[in-house]
């Protein structure tokens, strides 16, 4: 019911099944972001209602629902994976509620609803900085191997385009289903086609998999580099993929090593308040997105809708625990940096150590 003192988040993440890591790292994310900045913003006491979808869109959408018509929510925020943004966009855009996406990436999910901004990142923004280091780096003959759904087939062609133009080749493009995923049949096509590299999109949890069957199979010491987008050495697994993992170069926008000193505060009080749990990038784009939200409803002063809201989140520049980004005013998507990295050990455990940056990068799938 509306209550004129409270603002309501409605927080929607899976906390169960496959994807459940990800919503782990997004509320104790939003929590940090409450207990460090206190949970009353111009006037307004912020209440988070956070629900699992199990990243089935179906029940997404009834949850979306629920929370706009029952709980009169000012905001909806979350959102795992692509299909679950996807299928809450039209909720936010029949009931103009803005809809901040902290985890999905896939480049089109912004031009589902006016009502969307981001705050996670892009597949094409990972993928484009991968493909331009690689065949600088003896990188020419290239494997893609992605989950079959949208960020996997933005990563592979995102990936594959920018390559052939830097004088590279995908020779072969595997997709792996995103359920369940066995990726042995696909390693082993990849060990005799023997590619420069295998270029690697699995969301969040299931890097861990790929890098160990990677190893078993002993590509590595075939010859064959592993690369990806951070996804792939996620700081949620990467601690424990053991000395394989080493060496690994990746594209992405955050790393728990990222030396700023707001980084370096920011992963202390995360795993201070959850028992070492180390955050990863899906942290980072909850903490963000919760700054949005409590910037936008500071800037309004408590008394806007959900137009004024969504117009003051438009435009936000801020610095973040991955560094300085902003909300593109015109495609409400994350511009950012985007880093190399590689796995290195570090203070005993392993790290995405980053090495080069590109700077602002804007989502290359806008362009198009
Ligand atoms: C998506 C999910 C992930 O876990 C990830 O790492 C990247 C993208 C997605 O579904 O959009």
């Amino acid at each position: 019911a509306q209550d004129n003192n409270k603002f309501k988040i409605g927080l929607i993440i899976p906390m169960t099944g496959q994807q459940a890591s990800t919503g782990r790292q997004i509320e104790a994310a939003a929590r940090l972001y409450m207990a460090q900045n206190g949970d009353t913003v111009a006037g307004k006491k912020i209440e988070l209602i956070v629900k699992d979808d199990v990243a089935t869109p179906d029940v997404t959408k009834r949850l979306a629902q629920e929370l706009v018509v029952n709980e009169k929510i000012n905001v909806m925020a979350g959102f795992g994976v692509t299909p679950a943004a996807l299928a809450a966009a039209p909720i936010a855009t029949q009931s103009k509620t803005p809809l901040v996406v902290m985890a999905a990436a896939t480049s089109s999910i912004t031009e589902a609803s006016p009502y969307v901004v981001r705050t996670s990142f892009t597949l094409p923004q990972a993928s484009v900085a991968m493909a331009d280091w690689a065949p600088k780096n003896g990188i020419k003959k290239v494997v893609t191997l992605v989950s079959d759904y949208g960020p996997g087939i933005d990563a592979e062609r995102y990936f594959k385009d920018r390559l052939l133009f830097n004088g590279g080749q995908v020779v072969e493009s595997l997709r792996v289903p995103l359920r369940s995923p066995d990726f042995a049949p696909f390693l082993q096509k990849v060990r005799d086609i023997k590619p420069d590299a295998l270029f690697v999109f699995v969301p969040s949890g299931a890097g861990a998999a790929v890098m160990k069957q990677f190893l078993e199979r002993g590509m590595d010491k075939a010859g064959i580099k592993l690369i990806g987008t951070g996804d792939l050495t996620d700081d949620d697994q990467l601690n424990d993929m053991g000395d394989g993992a080493l060496g690994v170069v990746t594209s992405h926008h955050y790393s728990a090593f990222h030396p700023s000193p707001m980084n370096k505060k920011f992963v202390e009080a995360f795993e201070k308040a959850n028992k070492g749990m180390r955050p990863n990038f899906m942290a980072v784009g909850g903490y963000d997105g919760m700054r949005v939200i409590y910037e936008a409803l500071r800037a309004t002063k408590g008394q806007g809708g959900g137009e004024a809201l969504l117009a003051a989140m438009k435009g936000q520049i801020f610095e973040s625990p991955r560094g300085p980004m902003f909300i593109d005013a015109q495609t409400r998507d994350v511009v950012h940096n985007m880093y190399l990295r590689k796995v290195e050990r570090k203070n005993g455990q392993l790290y995405n150590v980053e090495f080069d940056v590109i700077k602002d990068m804007k989502d290359p799938g806008k362009s198009k």
